[in-house]
């Protein structure tokens, strides 16, 4: 099944995560303070929405990187489908890379473990931040800054803090109440870029 979204249009694929309100939570957190030329980063990249969105609206280069072999084929898919250039990584958060100007993670946040690889999209470990946190101490790799999308269900302020003690700066960016549900976007940088 194929949708659109603003000048762009997703194929959905057999055992990726389809785009949902957090998905949109973090493309309008992006949208809201925009994007300068360079890299970017699409951690956790799903079908490839964040990073096409941003190097539609940006004219940033986009890395697609996921830890699941058919997020990043799907992430491929959508690029081609889109005429959206990019890299396409199968690893862990921004583990592949050495530097990267921006990166995006709308990561796995319930709390819960991971039955298989399917579910790494969703269950993120007993706070469901486990993925969450390795993003974060990968993003002293950030350039310009990182977003990174939280809910409710999360110790936001834990995370903030460990940000912190590594040296990052950090700001909510965004925060947005849709059916009950809360989300937070967090933008990490070292203040270098
Ligand atoms: C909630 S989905 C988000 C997909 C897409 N970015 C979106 O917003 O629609 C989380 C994605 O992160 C991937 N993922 C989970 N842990 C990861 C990790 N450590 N490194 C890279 N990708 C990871 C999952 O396979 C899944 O595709």
């Amino acid at each position: 099944m194929r949708v659109s979204f603003d000048n762009y249009v997703i194929e959905l694929c057999e055992d990726v995560y389809e785009p949902a309100e957090d998905s949109f939570t973090l493309l309008d957190a992006i949208d809201a303070i925009g994007l300068s030329p360079g890299t970017f980063a699409d951690v956790g990249s799903g079908t490839g929405i964040v990073g096409i969105h941003a190097s539609k609206k940006y004219r940033v280069k986009p890395i697609f990187i996921d830890i699941n072999p058919k997020a990043v084929r799907c992430s491929k898919l959508n690029a081609e489908l889109n005429g959206v250039e990019g890299s396409f990584i199968l690893g862990d958060t921004l583990k592949p890379l050495r530097y990267v100007d921006y990166a995006a993670f709308n990561p796995p946040y319930l709390p819960g473990e991971p039955e298989d690889i399917v579910d790494k999209a969703r269950s993120g470990g007993e706070e469901g931040i486990e993925e969450a946190v390795k993003f974060v101490k990968e993003s002293v790799k950030v350039r310009k800054g990182a977003f990174l999308l939280l809910t409710a269900f999360n110790p936001v302020e834990k995370v903030i803090r460990l940000a912190e003690s590594i040296g990052l700066h950090t700001r909510v960016l965004f925060t947005r109440t849709i059916a009950g549900e809360r989300y937070y976007v967090i933008y990490l940088y070292t203040g270098e870029g």
